[in-house]
């Protein structure tokens, strides 16, 4: 959640590392994530039917957000596609064992 009381938080007081940046990217798709979440929640939580479909698009809007972040960190990071595709290809192979057809637009095999 922001801490707008403090008015130093975030700021770095050099330029980061390319490494650092993309630790920094990672926080970046968190507060994404995070945002989506209280968004959906919060669209849930009303009757206002405006209300819900504002916070439904803006939520839509977070996850292009975790997408342009996600081809950010990739860029900076050229193993990071890999540890991606792994992982979704470990979730194919139990979907596979539990006898369930992949996902569209699922990444890997
Ligand atoms: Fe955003």
């Amino acid at each position: 959640m922001p801490e707008f009381t403090n008015p130093f938080i975030g700021v770095v007081p050099r330029k980061m590392t390319d490494s650092e940046l993309a630790r920094a990217i990672r926080l970046n798709i968190a507060a994404e994530h995070e945002a989506v979440h209280i968004y959906l929640a919060h669209a849930d939580a009303t009757d206002n039917p405006l209300a819900a479909k504002v916070l439904r698009d803006i939520a839509d809007e977070e996850r292009q957000h975790i997408g342009e972040f996600m081809r950010l960190l990739s860029i900076l990071l050229p193993d990071e596609d890999a540890f991606l595709a792994e992982g979704a290809n470990e979730v194919n192979e139990m979907a596979e064992e539990m006898g369930n057809q992949k996902q569209s637009g699922s990444k890997g095999k």
